[in-house]
């Protein structure tokens, strides 16, 4: 047993308790998940009191719409991390789980949200030191010449340290064929990858086909991922409820009107573009354009009381006007 002052020590210190043995796994869910305040979590030796703890980091994923199964795998790790923690106070066989994943999904479907998020997360639980999110793409990797891939790769992992290298589209990596470097950055990834096991974790992001194309056609690739979550295009009904938790977030909210023209001008994009039609950044981008445009008529006209900037209405989504 730990003595009452290691108590007040915050999650991050709490997850290493844990790995050196020196607390319980069952102590640890009872202040983590169960009975945790935030409120209580400052710790007078931590200088970073600012930093989101575990439960926070939850409350955060669960008020994201749909995103089920990354909620499901979010929980699993946070279980594997307990029990092999379990396991090794029992003096069992631990092996340690690679975090390294394959994001398939289309544009705007919370790829980059959820990267973010989990950064924080395993910074919180003490598996990344700094668990920021450096997100890039082939032009950052991809020399023009000999030994310029390296550097660039290098130069991108010594960023990432610490957090997550998220890479955009990582299918494009293998476009050019073999005169092109994009093979080479894969195999300095790789190899970045296993000399920075332990602080480093890597992401590639991109559509589910040419992801597919992409794993399929580099063997060694799937077993060094072995996470492998697929977003689901919102529906209309999901992409209502994110627009209001966006206005809601900026102290705005929509009209009854605003909200059926918000669904019709969504259902017929996706009848346009199918699922390239921008899921949850197309929102995101129909909002930001419905608050300026609620600004000028506002501004136009001379009198408007509180409740009128706060709402935005029909009018604030139609176009061209
Ligand atoms: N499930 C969700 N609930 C609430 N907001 C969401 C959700 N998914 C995405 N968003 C919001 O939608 C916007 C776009 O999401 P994000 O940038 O994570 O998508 P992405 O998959 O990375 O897109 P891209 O492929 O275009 O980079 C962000 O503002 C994000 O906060
Ligand atoms: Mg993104």
């Amino acid at each position: 047993m730990v003595q009452t002052n290691t108590y007040k020590t915050d999650s991050n210190n709490l997850y290493r308790l844990m790995e050196d043995g020196k607390i319980s796994t069952n102590y640890l869910m009872k202040h983590l998940i169960t009975n945790y305040n935030p409120q209580k979590n400052i710790n007078e030796n931590n200088a970073n009191n600012s930093d989101p703890s575990v439960e926070d980091i939850l409350d955060e994923l669960n008020q994201l719409i749909g995103l089920d199964s990354v909620k499901k795998l979010i929980n699993e790790i946070i279980a594997y991390s307990e029990i092999q923690s379990r396991r090794k106070l029992e003096g069992l066989r631990i092996d340690s789980l690679v975090m390294h994943m394959i994001f398939r999904g289309n544009p705007g479907t919370g790829k980059t949200t959820v990267a973010r998020l989990l950064g924080k997360l395993y910074k919180a639980m003490g598996i990344l030191e700094k668990g920021h999110l450096i997100e890039i793409e082939r032009a950052d990797l991809v020399g023009e010449y000999i030994g310029h891939t390296a550097i660039k790769v290098k130069e991108q992992v010594k960023n990432a340290i610490g957090g997550i290298l998220f890479i955009d589209e990582a299918y494009s990596l293998s476009r050019g064929g073999n005169r092109d470097f994009g093979k080479e950055a894969i195999d300095a990834l790789v190899k970045a990858m296993e000399d920075n096991r332990k602080n480093l974790i890597l992401i590639l992001a991109g559509y589910n086909d040419e992801m597919e194309a992409f794993i399929g056609s580099n063997p060694g690739l799937r077993s060094r991922f072995p996470i492998e979550i697929v977003f689901q295009d919102y529906s209309i009904e999901e992409l209502i409820k994110i627009a209001e938790l966006m206005v809601e977030k900026r102290e705005y909210k929509l009209s009854k009107s605003a909200k059926s023209k918000l669904f019709n001008i969504l259902s017929l994009k996706r009848r346009q573009d199918g699922n390239h039609s921008g899921n949850a950044r197309l929102v995101r981008n129909l909002i930001e354009k419905s608050i300026r445009k609620q600004a000028v008529r506002l501004k136009d006209s001379s009198i408007y009381s509180r409740e009128d900037l706060i709402t935005l209405t029909r009018q604030d989504f139609m176009d061209g006007e």
